[in-house]
């Protein structure tokens, strides 16, 4: 019989709560087994669910059922807890972002390697159907080479309250959405980030970013932009991306969008000036229909409608079991991490930061 795995949970809030009901739903061999929060009103909700609780998270350490644990509370504490968890002989899986800071990220890296325990980290929106369909567009050439990727986050209802508006404790759009929209780019693009530029803006909240603007560019010369706004009242395609043989466009998280390709270059130029609506010219006037197709895109049966935390446990599990390499690796995480920390210093200094990362 194939092992099952008892998960304690450390920080059971909204997420976790989440990361409970996706693995009672689904069976991916692991039990969400008990829970330490240092809320007692989240250790009463866990008890309602008919978990196990401790009066500290060295109890739960200690607990010899406990084969796995996850690391869902804010984001400041990650590293303490997983590095305590790691040397009770526990594998980890931490939600993200890993840590606030590379340096903190290098401890647990270190006390990994010691260990030699299986530490990885719930980027779980490599599996988002809107960026499966993209990357699948794109990786089978229907834009032609790719030069510009913009993926962009936006809503107008601002940031949720509490510790994301406190930068001690990690908050920021940055540490929460972007690092989810960074890690899908470097993910997808093997190329080193060679500049980094980056606008912070703070629109309710002073202390931390509720909206920003990244621009990235990698080896090969491809820019990717990325935005996450918390104050768009009137937001764009989740993603658009400039091929050179044509344009893609994902509007919405169903994937609804389209494809215009060249099928024929524009090879006529009226000698005269064009009236267009644009007012006289000639670059902007419309082209002739016929000379693109059209490819709608909606979301697809192909792409694999997973729950994208099963994804990320099944990894996990396999890489504990040895029966793969572990998918989502602290090495990758650190990339992020470092372009993340490029970002604020390009904000800070107003410049764009030359990196090699
Ligand atoms: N992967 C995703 O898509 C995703 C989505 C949302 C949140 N998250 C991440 O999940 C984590 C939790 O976010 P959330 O939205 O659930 O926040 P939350 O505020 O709802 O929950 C955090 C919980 O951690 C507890 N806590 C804080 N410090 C603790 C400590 N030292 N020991 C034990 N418990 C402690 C708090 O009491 C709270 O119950 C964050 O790191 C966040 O970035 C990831």
């Amino acid at each position: 019989m194939e092992k099952q795995y008892n998960l304690g949970i450390v920080g059971f809030g909204g997420m976790a709560g989440y990361h409970y009901s996706e693995l009672k739903k689904f069976d991916l061999r692991i039990t969400p087994y008990s829970v330490f929060d240092v809320n007692e009103e989240r250790m009463q909700a866990a008890r309602e669910k008919g978990m196990k609780t401790y009066a500290s998270f060295d109890e739960m350490l200690n607990d010899p059922a406990v084969d796995m644990v996850l690391v869902s509370a804010t984001n400041e504490v990650h590293k303490e807890l997983s590095i305590a968890a790691m040397r009770a002989g526990k594998h980890v899986i931490c939600e993200k972002p890993v840590t606030i800071s590379s340096a903190q990220l290098e401890e647990i890296m270190r006390v990994r390697d010691e260990t030699g325990m299986v530490f990885t980290i719930d980027q779980n929106r490599r599996v988002n159907p809107d960026f499966v369909l993209m990357r699948q567009c794109v990786e089978k050439g229907l834009i032609g080479k790719p030069y510009v990727i913009e993926s962009r986050v936006e809503g107008s209802r601002g940031m949720p309250r509490g510790w994301r508006t406190i930068k001690q404790l990690g908050g920021g759009m940055m540490l929460d959405w972007g690092v989810h929209l960074i890690d899908q780019l470097m993910y997808m693009i093997n190329e080193k980030v060679v500049s980094v530029y980056c606008k912070l803006y703070s629109i309710e909240y002073k202390e931390v970013d509720d909206n920003f603007t990244l621009l990235l560019t990698f080896a090969n010369g491809l820019t990717g932009m990325i935005e996450v706004g918390t104050n768009n009242y009137i937001t764009h395609p989740r993603w658009y991306v400039l091929g050179e043989a044509g344009t893609l466009q994902i509007n919405d998280w169903d994937c609804n969008g389209e494809i215009v390709r060249c099928v024929e270059k524009e090879s006529e130029w009226e000698p005269e000036i064009v009236y267009t609506k644009a007012g006289p010219t000639k670059t902007m006037a419309p082209r002739r229909p016929e000379s693109v197709e059209h490819i709608a895109l909606s979301s697809s049966e192909e792409i694999e409608r997973d729950n994208n935390l099963g994804t990320v446990y099944r990894q996990f599990v396999a890489a504990i079991e040895k029966t793969a390499p572990l998918a989502i690796t602290a090495e990758q995480a650190m990339r992020v991490m470092q372009v993340m920390e490029a970002a604020f210093e390009s904000d800070a200094r107003g410049i764009a930061v030359q990196t090699n990362i």
